[in-house]
Formats: structure tokens, sequence, C-alpha cells
């Protein structure tokens, strides 16, 4: 099982809208796919309808049940798309506001322990043989379970908006994450940035495309994923945009999106 985090030090860039949507194309690929909710404020879990469940990363870390009793299986929201994707291999660890109650316990072991918590626990999950791959949706800022699950992961995708405040911030975000592949004594490969919520007539963001594309050092993933509100509203019906709306335009980018990302992740 490789593990994947989406990752950005700020808030809003689209990292749980592309967990949602890319786990999904994934899964829709055939992959089995286990999206993980390291983000106390749990927006992944709602977007998929389990922000309610009993059991979940909380309660597994506190070892208050095991862990095939906090993954679920996806629920369709609607009769007919329950049916419609039956088959799809798409699993949820979901978490809840008291994650948050719990950065104490990850600070009461030694400093290296309490990094590889949630490393410890995805290897763990990997030897069940269950999945292919796990993405992880990392919380805004640097916080224990952000570094947590850095640490816990072969791989980094790091979603941007196109403007130089963005593009410059990320500079930061990849001189961190060589840091913490330092500490977590494993290699942490950045796949690429993922540009979400271009929009086309915008001087600023072409511009920041023009930059983005010249850059060597970094992959930066085509296509960008335009601005729509087909993700406020695939969110509101509890669902990702590739099930809500899988003609839309923004579905297909990130269909396209999520092969090419899939080549990288081996
Ligand atoms: N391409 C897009 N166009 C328009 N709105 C978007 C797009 N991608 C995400 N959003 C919206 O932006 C908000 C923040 O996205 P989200 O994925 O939660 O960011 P993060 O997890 O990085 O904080 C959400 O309300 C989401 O619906
Ligand atoms: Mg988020």
């Amino acid at each position: 099982m490789k593990a994947v985090s989406l990752s950005n030090q700020k808030g809003g860039v689209g990292k749980t809208t592309m967990v949602t949507n890319l786990g999904t194309s994934f899964a829709k690929r055939g992959k089995r796919v286990l999206l993980i909710d390291l983000d106390p404020q749990h927006t992944m879990s709602n977007i998929m309808g389990m922000s309610e469940m009993e059991n979940g990363l909380p309660e597994l870390l506190l070892k208050k049940c095991g862990i095939e009793d906090c993954i679920y299986k996806w629920d369709p929201p609607t009769d007919y798309l329950r049916n419609k994707y039956a088959g799809l291999p798409l699993y949820i660890l979901p978490t809840s506001e008291s994650l948050n109650l719990l950065d104490y316990d990850f600070y009461g072991v030694s400093k290296k322990e309490g990094l590889l918590i949630i490393r410890s626990l995805l290897e763990r999950i990997g030897e069940m043989g269950e999945y292919d791959i796990a993405l992880l949706d990392l919380e805004p800022g640097l916080s224990i379970f952000t570094r947590n699950g850095l640490a816990a992961s072969d791989y980094v995708l790091v979603p941007i908006h196109p403007d130089s405040v963005t593009v410059d911030a990320t500079a930061l975000m990849l001189s961190w994450v060589h840091y913490m592949e330092e500490k977590a004594g494993r290699k942490l490969d950045v796949l690429g940035l993922l540009v979400n919520e271009f929009n086309t007539r915008s001087r600023v963001h072409n511009d920041a495309k023009d930059y983005l594309l010249k850059q060597k050092h970094i992959k930066v993933y085509r296509p960008f994923i335009k601005s729509s509100t087909l993700f406020y509203n695939s969110q509101s019906s509890k669902m990702p945009a590739v099930i809500y709306e899988p003609w839309h335009q923004g579905s297909r980018d990130l269909e396209k999106l999520a092969l090419e990302v899939l080549k990288d992740v081996t």
C-alpha cells in the first residue's frame, strides 16, 4: 500500500477536494483506495457522509476499537448511486473533533515515537493487504497530525492556487517536506503541484501559469482544475464531484489529473 499525503500549510487550496475526487477516480479505475481523515475539522468525513460514525481515527488511536471497526466502505447517499457504485473499492477512515483532544497523547511519548504514530498504524493497515493506495487528508498548518501524516507517507501532492503568494509559499512547503523527510528517516517524494481554482480570465492566474510551467525543479500536473461551483455543489450533496456530475468539465479534468497522478504512484 502506497501512502500519499495531500498537504499545504495554507487552508482552502483544495486538499480535501482533491482527496475525495482523486481517491474516487482511482477507485473507479479499480484501485483499492483508503481515504484517511487527519484533519480534526473532519471536512472529508463530512463530505463522504461519515461524520457520525461511532468509531473513527480517535477511537482507533485510543484502542477503543480495532482497525476493521473504523474503516467503512463508502456508502453513496442515494439508492441509484448505491446501486451504480456497489462495487467501487473506496473506503474511509473518518475522524471527529475529538482528534484534537489526542494531540497531548502524541506528545506524551518520546519525540521520535510521537512522530511515527500514524506511520505504525499505516504499517498495520498495509499488512492487511486490502488497499493499494491510502490518501491522507491533512489540515493546514504544521500540527503534530500533519507532521505524522507526512512522516507516514511515500508521496506528497501539493494543491495550490495559481497566484504569486501561494506560489511563493510553496517553496516554504517544500523545504518543510525535506526537513520532515530527515526527521522521519524515510524517503518522502514530492510528486508535484496540483493547480486548483484556475480562472482562465485572470491575468494573475495566467502569469502564475506561465511561471509554473517554466519550473524545472518540480512537476506541475496538468490539467489545471478550473474554478467552478461544481465543487461546492457536490460537497453540499455529500459526494465527490466525479460522482455528482461525472460529465461536467471539472470532473473530466479531475479524472484526467487522477490518471496522471496514478502513473507516478507505483
Ligand atoms: N476548483 C474549485 N472551484 C471552486 N471552488 C473550489 C474548487 N476546489 C475547491 N473549492 C472549494 O473551496 C473550498 C476549500 O476547498 P478544500 O478542498 O476544503 O480546501 P482545503 O482542504 O485545502 O482547506 C471548499 O468550499 C471547496 O468546495
Ligand atoms: Mg481540508
